[in-house]
């Protein structure tokens, strides 16, 4: 019996190609992140079990958590969202943090959930948070950072709608809001049976059934003001209940509105009351996740992701040189080139493996390298280069380092 070449269930192995377009969302993320003022933060992904039984989601806690005992008969658990860790985080240091805070941060978090598309039991998940500061306000950043993200993806409107409810609009009691949150992936009939039991009135039954709940005042506000800022994609959505205890009144989701894609790209809210299990004062906070596979399959879907990683990938790597032989008077030379070369900025490798100048430049082709030199004796002897463009086969004659890496960076 041979050992399975794949990975665990549920979680992704990042080949270059992967990994490159994960690359690109994080430094979309921290581009975006850091024009509104938001600050990189981190954590381990290990926690204290005991940090999620205080107030999450009975769902993720009770069924989806990656949970153990250490060797110290500790109970820890894989990080399931971030949300909690940096409840901790601003709740520890709160005296000295300066307020209102804008922080952000892109774990890994782990559920153990059934794999399916858009759903896995590791993902990397942005998360970006205001804790403090006027509540209209900061609604509105959020979601105007949310929207703005999406934008710098080359996102349309039309591409993506932001579904808003408000938690103190809806009944109180958790039992009801996992209902409603499970309510799209159940059928109808199901639903039913689930809301009866929890009402047995039937005037009120048929209330909840029938969506009595209605936009509030705060939302009407909220709504207004993106849309005076020119975010006009915004939709009081009754469905929008969030599956977390912790959120305390504007909860949205954002979606694709591509129905080869269903599902929310982003999820958020606010959460005021977050910091009462540690026992300190309240700071009002409002904040979102947004998970990499959702994001991932928005920008399939809508064809967004750029040229040289979709649907074909390019590395960063500029500039392969070729050996012609193996000699040592060769391979320094090579070596020589390579290290002028980087000292610029341009990213090189070096073909050793002494096969035919043929093979050579096909294999940097597969690969996606955009330019070719080789490099014989009369390179070496001369200090002149021909650089070839392995897209166009135009060739160039060139002469020093500083050549190189003028055309490469055209
Ligand atoms: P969440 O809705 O559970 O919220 O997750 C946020 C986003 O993470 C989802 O919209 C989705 O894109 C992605 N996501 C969630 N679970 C999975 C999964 N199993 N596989 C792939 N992607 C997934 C939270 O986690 C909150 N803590 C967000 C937050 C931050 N609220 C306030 N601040």
């Amino acid at each position: 019996m041979h050992l399975s070449t794949d990975p665990y269930k549920g979680v992704r192995d990042f080949y270059p190609h992967d990994q490159a377009i994960l690359h690109y969302l994080f430094s979309t993320y921290r581009r975006v992140c850091e024009q509104f003022g938001y600050e990189e933060y981190n954590a381990s992904l290990l926690e204290p079990t005991a940090l999620y039984l205080a107030k999450s989601s009975q769902e993720i806690v009770s069924e989806q958590t990656y949970s153990f005992k250490d060797r110290g008969e500790r109970e820890v658990t894989l990080r399931p969202e971030m949300t909690p860790t940096l409840a901790r985080m601003v709740a520890a240091q709160r005296r000295e943090l300066v307020f209102p805070l804008r922080w952000y941060s892109i774990p890994n978090v782990f559920r153990y959930e059934k794999p399916q598309r858009g759903r896995l039991r590791e993902h990397w998940q942005l998360n970006v948070d205001l804790f403090g500061g006027d509540t209209t306000q900061a609604d509105a950043e959020i979601i105007t950072l949310a929207y703005s993200l999406l934008h710098a993806f080359g996102a349309k409107d039309s591409d993506f709608e932001i579904r808003v409810n408000d938690r103190k609009n809806m009944p109180n009691d958790p039992a009801l809001l996992r209902l409603l949150d499970r309510k799209a992936k159940m059928s109808r009939e199901d639903f039913e049976r689930e809301a009866t039991k929890l009402f047995p009135n039937k005037k009120e039954l048929e209330m909840f059934l029938n969506g009595t709940y209605t936009e509030n005042q705060e939302l009407r506000t909220l709504i207004t003001t993106l849309s005076t800022r020119g975010i006009t994609n915004v939709r009081y959505t009754p469905d929008v209940v969030r599956g977390f205890d912790y959120y305390s009144g504007m909860v949205f989701e954002v979606f694709d509105t591509d129905p080869k894609n269903p599902r929310a790209l982003f999820g958020g809210g606010r959460y005021d009351n977050l910091l009462d299990v540690f026992g300190v004062e309240k700071i009002p906070a409002v904040g979102f996740g947004a998970g990499d596979v959702t994001m991932r399959d928005f920008l399939e879907t809508h064809n967004l992701l750029p040229a040289h990683l979709w649907p074909h990938y390019s590395p960063v790597t500029k500039i392969m040189l070729c050996a012609v032989d193996t000699l040592d008077i060769t391979m320094n030379s090579v070596a020589t080139l390579a290290g002028m070369l980087r000292e610029r900025g341009i990213p090189v490798a070096v073909d050793f493996s002494g096969k035919k100048i043929g093979d050579q430049i096909r294999n940097a082709d597969r690969r996606g390298i955009p330019y070719v030199i080789v490099i014989g004796d009369t390179e070496h002897a001369s200090g002149k280069f021909k650089i070839k463009n392995l897209a166009s086969g135009e060739e160039i004659e060139v002469a020093s380092a500083d050549a190189i890496a003028t055309i490469v960076a055209h």
